[in-house]
């Protein structure tokens, strides 16, 4: 089945000059892109998506570095495109990433580690629509 997800180049992968090379892994896996823009995350934003992390040790850290440039985020469609797009993105850490993902072979540390996708189906439809309005999205 068909499905949305909600993924975000972090600002160390836009700084990095990688907004390209990560999008177009996700266009070249057959996934479709249904919205895209760049963005600067306020603290407000950025503490609503990570609300979950909210008092853990990283918290602190992950906010200023989400908030300290844009991001390029976009709604990509295509079959378990969930699933897909957290293969592709790799374990959380770089260092435990395997080869052939973004983090595991792009990633740097934990806290710069590229890219962002939503974890679960009700997760995207929650992120989707925080990011981008009905109109925004492609037919
Ligand atoms: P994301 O939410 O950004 O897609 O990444 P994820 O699911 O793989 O990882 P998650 O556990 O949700 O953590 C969110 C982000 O917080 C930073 N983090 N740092 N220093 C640390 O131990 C640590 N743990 C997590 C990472 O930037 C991670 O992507
Ligand atoms: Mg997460």
């Amino acid at each position: 089945m068909t499905e949305r997800t909600l993924v975000f180049v972090k600002p160390d992968g836009v700084q990095r000059n990688l907004t390209g090379e990560i999008i177009g892994r996700f266009e070249r896996n057959g996934l479709r892109i249904l919205a895209l823009k760049m963005l600067t995350m306020s603290r407000e934003f950025a503490e609503m998506h990570y609300e979950v992390h909210r008092g853990k040790p990283f918290y602190a850290e992950l906010i200023k570095h989400i908030t300290s440039g844009p991001i390029v985020a976009m709604v990509l469609d295509g079959e378990d495109a969930v699933k897909q797009v957290r293969s592709m993105m790799g374990a959380t850490s770089p260092a435990d990433a395997a080869p052939g993902t973004i983090r595991g072979d792009l990633g740097i540390a934990t806290e710069l580690n590229l890219v962002h996708g939503s974890d679960s189906a009700e997760t995207a439809r929650i992120e989707v629509a925080n990011f981008f309005t009905e109109d925004e999205l492609a037919e």
